[in-house]
Formats: C-alpha cells, structure tokens, sequence
C-alpha cells in the first residue's frame, strides 16, 4: 500500500491546457500548475526556438521550486508566411495583444493567398530525475477564411486540421486534444512515463 501516484509541475496556469494534459496524464501522475507550488513569475520565453522557451520554463520550475516539471511550447507555422508567426504566434500582433488581433493579422496578410497550409507544432520540455526529454507534436491543417466556432483558444476558430470540415473551435475539447499538436506532444510525454 502507500503507492502514491508521483506528482509533476505543469509550467502553465492555462486552464485549458491543463485540463488537457490531466486528462491525458490521468492516473500517471498528479499534475499541478504553478499556481499550486505559489509560482506567480512571469517566466520569460525569450528564445527564437520552441525547444529554446519549452526548457527555458522547465528549468526555470526545477532550478527555482525543485519540483520534476515540464514545459509546452506552440507555434503555428502558416506555409505562405513562410512559418510565421510561429514562435511568435502568443505576439503576432504585438506585445499585449489578444487572440483575436492575433487573428485579423493572420486573416489579413493571408487575403489574397490560396495557398492556406499550415501547421500546430507542439514541444513538450520534461526534466525529471535530473534528466532532460523533447517530444513533439504536429497537426496539418489549413487557416479558415474567417472565424468558425466558439470554443478552445487562441487560432482554434481559424484552424481547420486536416480531414476535417470543422475548426478546431467547432469541436469539442476530447475531440480536438486525439488530435492537436499538443494532444500528440502530451501523448509522447504519456506514453514515456508510463514506460518508465
Ligand atoms: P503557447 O506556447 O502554448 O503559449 O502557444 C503560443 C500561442 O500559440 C498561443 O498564445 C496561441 O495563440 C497559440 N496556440 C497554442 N496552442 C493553441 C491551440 O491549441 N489552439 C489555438 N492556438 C494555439
């Protein structure tokens, strides 16, 4: 008896990623947010790589508050933009903007180009025992001639991922996570833990 499940730190306090990632990692591991260590930083993302800013805020968690922890970093990379904005995408439209600027940017250097493919890529950063791990997830897609749907985040209602005719927020979260860029990143993470 006395077999405590272990418990990770999430560097986010996104209350939909975490939700995604407890379901995923459910019954792994107990994972907590920063808000459940009493880390209010505000973690810089200065790196130009999604590799770079995922163990930037991992090492940060593990460095600062001792706890195993991993990290999530996301772009979407738009062909025709040559992968912009992607590991700028959270401040496409400049520092303190909203998902919605981020969007009419998005629509509007895209207005006359027909070639709409684009892509979520998705690193997840894990440091637990001292040891450092990557995993990536992608999803293809296409961005939308304008907004469908209501629900997730940031370019869901833009974001039609391949095989499909609904946007990301047009589905429902269980869904979108069997297939997003972070569904699959947290699967790889998932499927390490459990082979441990
Ligand atoms: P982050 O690194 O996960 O914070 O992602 C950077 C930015 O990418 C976010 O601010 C969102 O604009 C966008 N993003 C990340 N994940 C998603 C997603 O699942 N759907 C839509 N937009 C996302």
């Amino acid at each position: 008896m006395g077999n405590s499940i272990p418990e990770i730190v999430f560097a986010t306090n996104n209350p939909h990623k975490l939700e995604e990632a407890r379901a995923i990692l459910a019954g792994k591991v107990k994972v907590l947010s920063l808000a459940d260590i009493n880390c209010h930083d505000d973690i810089p993302e200065t790196a130009d790589t999604l590799e770079g800013n995922a163990l930037i805020k991992a090492h940060w968690v593990k460095d600062k508050y001792g706890f195993d922890c991993f990290a999530d970093d996301t772009g979407l990379m738009v062909d025709a933009l040559n992968g912009a904005p992607g590991v700028y995408s959270a401040r496409y439209a400049g520092e303190h903007c909203s998902p919605d600027d981020n969007i009419a940017l998005l629509l509007s250097k895209l207005e006359d180009e027909s070639n709409r493919d684009a892509r979520f890529v998705t690193v997840v950063a894990l440091i637990i025992d001292g040891k450092e791990y990557l995993f990536e997830g992608e999803v293809k897609g296409t961005i939308a001639l304008e907004h469908c749907g209501k629900s997730g985040f940031g370019y869901d209602p833009v974001f039609v991922p391949e095989n499909s005719t609904l946007s990301f927020a047009e589905m429902t979260p269980s869904d979108k996570n069997a297939i997003s860029h972070r569904g699959r990143a947290m699967t790889k993470l998932a499927n390490f833990l459990n082979s441990r």
